[in-house]
């Protein structure tokens, strides 16, 4: 059993490549509920797929949507909050009939997890998610763990996805360190993954995620077991993956080279 996999040339293919599967899924299910993602990584998709949308090629009207995570405690207005990058980026460019995220201005974090795990359902659940990588294979804030949650919990961030986004906030920003984020199983109930990683610097983390094996310490190896998951990589971050692949070949030939060369 393998994960899916696309490998693209560059940033651009991968974010009309993933906009493709968008476009599909809306002709398919105008009504559909995605989950969108936040981080760079997706911003080059967003941007694509208001290019369509401005073009009059999709139509978001009938679909809705839901976020994977969102800072806590944090204001919807600050610059560094997941709404208020989704709106910038994408949510006040469309037609998106509703967007919902976990609510970082909610005086209870766990009583808010409930709530939005409540609003998933209500919704019918999700027909398309989006997913990025952490470098240690976080996705959403679901960081390396021993359990995981399957609903949407409360969770404490690792120095490793603190630092990665502290490039975000200013040096008299204070940054959050703590998030809520929609749980493993509420992913892996979705009917379609897309998983997006680009860049050289998650080459590492690529290469771990597409061993034969499921990390319990990479959360990202839970998409391995879903059965529509897809991942489209740049060749940057397909680095590690091609190299290996490349040597693994090599053996392969020389060692058929061996044995034909020994029975002759
Ligand atoms: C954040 C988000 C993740 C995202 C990750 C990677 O931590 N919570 O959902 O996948 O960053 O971000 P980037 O695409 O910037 O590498």
């Amino acid at each position: 059993m393998h994960l899916r996999r696309i490998i693209l040339d560059t940033y651009e293919d991968v974010c009309r490549a993933a906009a493709d599967v968008y476009t599909k899924q809306l002709e398919e299910k105008s009504n559909s509920v995605f989950c969108f993602a936040t981080g760079s990584t997706p911003i080059g998709l967003y941007e694509e797929l208001v290019r369509r949308y401005e073009a009059g090629n999709l139509d978001f009207s009938k679909a809705r949507s839901f976020n994977l995570d969102e800072y806590y405690p944090i204001k919807k207005d600050h610059p560094q909050s997941y709404n208020y990058f989704m709106r910038q980026n994408l949510f006040d460019k469309i037609n998106l009939s509703k967007y919902s995220l976990p609510n970082g201005e909610a005086s209870d974090a766990e009583a808010e997890c409930l709530r939005y795990d409540m609003e998933i359902s209500d919704a019918g659940g999700i027909d398309l998610m989006l997913l990025g990588i952490g470098h240690n294979g976080h996705i959403g804030f679901n960081e390396p763990a021993v359990s995981y949650p399957m609903g949407t919990s409360f969770v404490k961030l690792t120095e490793s996805s603190i630092n990665a986004n502290s490039r975000f906030f200013s040096a008299d920003e204070v940054q959050p360190t703590e998030a809520l984020t929609m749980g493993i199983g509420e992913i892996m109930r979705s009917k379609k993954i897309i998983m997006m990683i680009t860049g050289e610097g998650k080459a590492e983390i690529a290469m771990k995620l597409f061993e034969r094996k499921i990390h319990s310490d990479v959360p990202a190896c839970f998409v391995k077991l879903h059965p529509n998951a897809i991942v489209f990589l740049d060749r940057a971050a397909a680095r590690d993956i091609l190299v290996f692949e490349e040597n693994l070949k090599k053996e392969r030939i020389k060692a058929v080279q061996e044995w034909t060369g020994l029975r002759g």
